[in-house]
């Protein structure tokens, strides 16, 4: 087969690859501060987001070694509200955004244990999380299973479909001009040591002004990059199930009415209930690189935890299982911002967070796209700090090289 023929087209200031919600906030933001934009991707919309649950979970994911990170996911929690209205007034789609809060249970002494503990983090991070015993959580959810030991309640913890938050994005960019090529980035094109666009599976040559590499899992990948800039991210496999609820009778309680969170087994498991009458089951974490199967022993897992969790979950329909791939980095925190390459900046390795940090990348990518300047709140997450750790061991790998 014939390569396909060579065309080029326009001359964008931004070119973003990859239109999952980081490349299409970034193209939409970018829009706004009267940059042209164009997005290179064969199903924008897609990616990790069409997989996800939604959870904005900045105090209920909290990690010990992440602090610097819950810094950024606290100030993209708190921008959520305003984003969303400015964006459903975009678009005008809904996205599905819920203040409803969150419930973290635990099942047995082991998950009481380890509740505890991200109590005691969260109380000296400064957060908002109360402790309840089995008998509160159960009145709050009442479809909890009889033997829930204790929860942390957190009702700043919300959640937004991620469907339709990509979906509105999508349209947002749109009617702001961004224009779309429904290809697939191949090579980035590099020129006299600066990143010039993208080559596209559909033999389309973009040449941009500045290049916006937001494949998520894919961006450590794309041929062209050079080795010291390529972005350290990997695949981390998800699979989520879709339940259909139970319609309630007007004035009944409903099934659940927030997020329900426990670690069953040493794994995280949620149950997020949209008032679409979806709810999302998640998610296993598996490193397996790119594979995206769904298993039987990955929805017989989740489903034998969530009835612990929730026992009445086993009468709900069954809608749809699916997997996805979070892009993984190595400190679990994003990748923003210019790389030593000029012309090209990440926007990849949202990890576990990438619905939650939506609105913060868009501003602090259209920034540094509009101004040349990255925002001092994205500072801590340059590509350059792993630059700096590659350079830095570079000499003592070098000695530890056999001869
Ligand atoms: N933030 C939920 C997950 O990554 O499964």
């Amino acid at each position: 087969m014939h390569p396909p023929a060579t065309r080029t087209t326009g001359h964008p200031d931004v070119l973003v690859i990859g239109g999952g919600i980081i490349g299409l906030v970034t193209a939409w933001r970018a829009a706004g501060r009267g940059l042209t934009v164009a997005v290179a991707d064969p199903a924008p919309g897609g990616g990790a987001a069409y997989v996800a649950a939604g959870m904005l979970a900045a105090v209920t994911e909290l990690h010990y070694g992440e602090q610097t990170l819950l810094g950024l996911n606290l100030a993209s929690a708190g921008r959520y509200p305003r984003f969303i209205e400015e964006l459903e007034e975009a678009g005008g789609q809904p996205t599905g955004y819920r203040r409803c809060g969150t419930l973290a249970v635990a099942l047995d002494a082991d998950d009481r244990a380890h509740l505890r503990e991200l109590h005691t983090l969260q109380t000296r991070s400064g957060l908002d999380s109360q402790w309840l015993t089995g008998r509160e959580c159960r009145r709050l959810e009442p479809m909890l299973a009889p033997g829930v030991r204790g929860g942390l309640r957190v009702d700043g913890d919300h959640q937004v479909d991620p469907r339709r938050l990509a979906h509105a994005l999508l349209v947002a960019c749109e009617r702001a001009g961004v224009v779309f090529h429904r290809s697939r980035a191949e090579r980035l094109t590099v020129d006299a040591g600066r990143a010039t666009g993208a080559q596209l599976a559909d033999g389309t040559r973009l040449s941009a002004g500045q290049t916006v590499l937001a494949a998520g899992s894919f961006s450590g990948r794309l041929a062209g990059v050079p080795e010291e800039v390529r972005p350290p991210v990997r695949p981390v496999k998800g699979q989520v199930l879709r339940l259909r609820l139970p319609d309630m009778p007007p004035g009944s309680p409903a099934f659940l009415s927030r997020t329900v969170r426990a670690v069953v087994r040493g794994g995280p498991l949620y149950l997020v209930p949209r008032e679409s009458g979806e709810l999302v089951v998640g998610a296993t974490s598996e490193e397996l690189g790119w594979d995206t199967t769904v298993t039987a022993g990955g929805v017989y897992e989740l489903l034998r935890d969530a009835h612990e969790l929730v026992p009445g979950i086993t009468e709900l329909p069954l809608v749809e299982s699916c997997a996805g791939l979070r892009p993984g980095s190595p400190d679990n925190a994003p990748l923003l911002g210019p790389t030593e390459l000029p012309g090209l900046h990440l926007a990849t390795g949202h990890f576990r967070n990438g619905v939650l940090l939506t609105p913060v990348t868009g501003d602090v990518m259209a920034e540094l796209l509009a101004t040349g300047s990255l925002p001092d709140e994205a500072r801590p997450f340059s590509p350059a700090r792993f630059a700096a750790i590659s350079e830095a061991a570079r000499p003592r790998l070098l000695q530890e090289q056999p001869v």
